[in-house]
Parts: C-alpha cells; sequence; structure tokens
C-alpha cells in the first residue's frame, strides 16, 4: 500500500511512455507499473491524462534590483504561479550589483528563498564583480554551497554588463572548477551607442527597443561567447535565445567542439516584436531582451526545439507592473524595464502553441520543459524523471482542456497578462511536489515556504 497512487495516467517515464500507475511512498517515487494496480492511501485519478515529472524552470528572476526598481513577485507569488502551472522546481538569477560581494548576494538570495519558495529552488550566480574577493567567494560558493553555474550579462552598460579581460578569467575559471557559465549574449557598448543615436532622433517609444538590438547584436554575442568557450575550455550555456542566426552560431560552434546549450525562452517563442509596437505605450508590457523579434523567428526556435539545436525552454520570469513600473520609460524606452512575466503560462504556452500545432512531440516538451533541465545543471535524476527513486514531483496533465489566458487567473502580483485572450490548450490538473498535492485544476493548494534548495554538488 503506498502513500498516494497516480492511476491510470500516460506515464511519461525514463523508461518510456505507457498507461499506468505510480506508487509514491513519503517523498519519492517507489514504483511505477505498466498496466496498473497498484493501491494507495490516497489515489488520484490520471485516467485520460498524461503524467510528466515535475517541470523545472531554468531561468527565472524573483528577487531583482534591476533598471531603477525591483520585480515585483516576492518568492512567495512566483512560484505559487510557478506550482500551478506545473513547474515544481526553479532557478532563479542572484543578480547582485557591481560592488556587492557574492557570498553576501547569494545570502541574501537564499535567505528570501527559504522564506518564501513554495517549489523546490536553485541558483545561477550572476559574476559582475570579479575582483581578488569576489574570485575567492565564488570558489568558496561552489566548493560549499552547491552553486554549480554562474551567469554574465554581455548586456546592460554600467550594471550587469562585463569587460573582455575579466569575462575570460572568469570562463578560465568556469573551466578549472566545472562550473557551467550561463550567458546573456547581445553587446553592451553596440546597444549603449544604437539607444543613444535613436533617442537623439527622437525614437523614444517601446517600438525602439528592438532596433536598438537586432538580431546581429544578440549573434555577435553568442559567437564572442563561443569563441572564448574554445579558448577557455568552459562549458556554456546560451540563456533566452530568440532567433535563427543566433542559434546556428551556437551550432557552429558546437561543431567545432564547445560545449554548449542553447535555451530558448516561452515569450520568444509566442509573442513577436508587433506586440511592443501596440499604442499608447502598450507596447511597454513587451519589452524584454533580447526583444521580441519578427514573427518568422518562432519557426527557428520551433525547428532548433525539434531537431535538438535548442535544449531547454524557460521563461525569464521578470514581471515589472505596467503602472508604475514600465511607465518609467515613457518618453524614453531605454528606461522601461525588461521583462516578459510567464512561470504560470510557460507549459501550457508550449503545449498550445508547440505540441497542438505538431511543432514538437509532447515527449520533445517534457524534454525541453523538464528532463533536459535537470540533466544540464546536475538534478537528474532526483529531478526531471518519472523513475523509481526520484523525487515525487510530477504533473497530471490535460492535454484537452481548452480555455483561455487571462490576468484574472494569474497568481503573480504582475498587473497585466503579455498572453491576455489568447487561446489555451492544457492545463495541470494535479501538480505534486515530494509527494504532497500543491496544486489542483488552476489553484494552489500547498503549503507557504515548503520549498527546498537543491544543490547541485556532483
Ligand atoms: O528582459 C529581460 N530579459 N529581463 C530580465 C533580465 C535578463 O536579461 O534576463
Ligand atoms: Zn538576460
Ligand atoms: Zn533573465
Amino acid at each position: 500500500m503506498f502513500d498516494t497512487v497516480i492511476k491510470g495516467g500516460m506515464i511519461y517515464s525514463t523508461a518510456g511512455v505507457f498507461e499506468g500507475d505510480i506508487g509514491i511512498t513519503g517523498e519519492t517515487i517507489a514504483e511505477i507499473k505498466e498496466g496498473g494496480g497498484l493501491e494507495g492511501e490516497h489515489v488520484i485519478d490520471a485516467t485520460g491524462k498524461c503524467v510528466f515529472p515535475g517541470f523545472i524552470d531554468p531561468h527565472v528572476h524573483i528577487h531583482l534590483p534591476f533598471m531603477g526598481t525591483n520585480a515585483i513577485d516576492d518568492h512567495g507569488s512566483a512560484t505559487k504561479a510557478a506550482l500551478v502551472g506545473g513547474t515544481t522546481t526553479i532557478i532563479e538569477m542572484i543578480c547582485p550589483g557591481p560592488e556587492d560581494e557574492p557570498a553576501k548576494a547569494f545570502a541574501e538570495w537564499k535567505e528570501l528563498a527559504e522564506a518564501g519558495c513554495c517549489c523546490d529552488f536553485s541558483f545561477h550566480l550572476a559574476v559582475v564583480r570579479f575582483d581578488d574577493l569576489a574570485k575567492e567567494q565564488l570558489r568558496e560558493l561552489v566548493a560549499n554551497e552547491g552553486v554549480q553555474s554562474f551567469k554574465i550579462f554581455l548586456a546592460y552598460k554600467g550594471a550587469l554588463d562585463m569587460n573582455d579581460e575579466n569575462l575570460f578569467k572568469l570562463m578560465q575559471l568556469c573551466q578549472e572548477l566545472g562550473v557551467t557559465l550561463t550567458a546573456h549574449c547581445e553587446n553592451a557598448e553596440a546597444i549603449d551607442s544604437m539607444q543613444k543615436k535613436l533617442l537623439a532622433e527622437g525614437k523614444t517609444g517601446p517600438e525602439w527597443h528592438e532596433p536598438s538590438r537586432p538580431r546581429s547584436v544578440e549573434a555577435d554575442g553568442v559567437n564572442h561567447l563561443c569563441s572564448f568557450a574554445e579558448l577557455t575550455g568552459a562549458t556554456i550555456y546560451i540563456v533566452h535565445t530568440s532567433c535563427g542566426i543566433a542559434i546556428d552560431r551556437a551550432i557552429e560552434a558546437r561543431g567545432r567542439g564547445v560545449d554548449v546549450t542553447v535555451e530558448a525562452v516561452a515569450p520568444h517563442l509566442v509573442l513577436d516584436k508587433t506586440y511592443a509596437e501596440r499604442p499608447d505605450f502598450e507596447g511597454a508590457k513587451y519589452v524584454m531582451s533580447p526583444p521580441l523579434r519578427d514573427k518568422e523567428e518562432h519557426d527557428a526556435l520551433w525547428r532548433g526545439l525539434a531537431s535538438g539545436a535548442v535544449s531547454t525552454i524557460g521563461t525569464d520570469h521578470a514581471p515589472f507592473n505596467f503602472k508604475g513600473q514600465k511607465d518609467m520609460g515613457k518618453g524614453v524606452f531605454t528606461l522601461i524595464p525588461n521583462g516578459i512575466p510567464s512561470i504560470q503560462e510557460r507549459v501550457d504556452l508550449i503545449h498550445t502553441h508547440g505540441v497542438c500545432t505538431g511543432k514538437i512531440e509532447m515527449k520533445t516538451m517534457v524534454d525541453v520543459c523538464s528532463t533536459n533541465v535537470a540533466k544540464t545543471f546536475n538534478m537528474y535524476p532526483q529531478k526531471g524523471a518519472l523513475a523509481v527513486g526520484s523525487d515525487a514531483d510530477m504533473v497530471v496533465y490535460d492535454p484537452n482542456f481548452s480555455g483561455t489566458f487571462t490576468h484574472e487567473d494569474g497568481l503573480s502580483k504582475i498587473d497585466y497578462s503579455g498572453f491576455e485572450g489568447m487561446a489555451r490548450r492544457g492545463r495541470s490538473d494535479f501538480v505534486l511536489l515530494r509527494g504532497k498535492l500543491v496544486a489542483k485544476q488552476g489553484k494552489f493548494v500547498g503549503e507557504t515556504a515548503a520549498g527546498l534548495y537543491i544543490s547541485r554538488i556532483n
């Protein structure tokens, strides 16, 4: 007799996809039985539904001091939204300022996450300061705290960016420590010049955000990072890749032996740059970096996912209210805080726009939104797998649910939805975190701050 049995669902297990039962004891998957027949104290009927490993979001911002303000979510609101959307583990970006010590930043973010996270969590640590003290602390955080990935920004001049001397040395350090370097690939100097030129020409609205950082700038950033990776041997992970030529640069480097993984994020797969051109400043809701591109780029991203060129899908959840935050940039688009939240919508967006349209298989959705993330960031098979011994994080998913994305259903504190009114296919009907039911048909039913820190020491 198991504590809980998930009964009769189509199970996406590590051993294949089949109909059957999953038995849970405590926080762990104890048995998976094709054909069924398991008995439990609690039973969740999954007939006609899919059973997936809990989804993992590899790119989340919650505590984010950025562009003169702070992202609006706290760890409670963001992770309740995540769980309702089927995400049971997040990797948050720790983004300290240029003067901040990495160790203090790590402690600050971890304390906030422990006090609020309702799902499990881990971190990528952004390296902005890189003096001797910072280097020493980075080594200690890797050795003692299970930090396994750093983050750098080739963007945001004067705030988060890094010069080439430090970048090269950091990549040597990553190689030495076996740490993956995740990277926002653009070019801070080129963007700064382009922004100044556009503003001087009176081009001040959100529609000018994309032209200030075109695809070539992103491709250049990817190429630059890949060249340094080739020279240093560092393992790299390119976040929020928005266009085909950026993927191409990464794949060319892979062909030269560079260990490079490519991430896409939900907004780039669904929204296009015409959203940022909406009148009356509404376009500001759709300002993120790299920017939303031409619709044609969606196909390049979906093709990349289908072929394996692109391995993961995150959200880049970075919520800034339309009123009181985005409007700081009215009249000067460079002051609009960058970000389009989607932590709750990610899986349903990918199901609706990727699986239901035949662009990717259901199994690919599971891989890119869960399994590949766990494998890339040292959490597998504890996370990202339906296998005996894995954490009992799972989603009973109704692929036939049909509805509409709307802000009203959102648990994030954000005051708008970037997907308002769009058709939605699919819903995470039951979400379990380490064996406990935490979300049911769009409602959070879990315990606040029950999430655990996932140390990723090998
Ligand atoms: O627009 C974005 N992506 N905002 C969050 C910060 C970042 O670059 O990831
Ligand atoms: Zn970024
Ligand atoms: Zn980001």
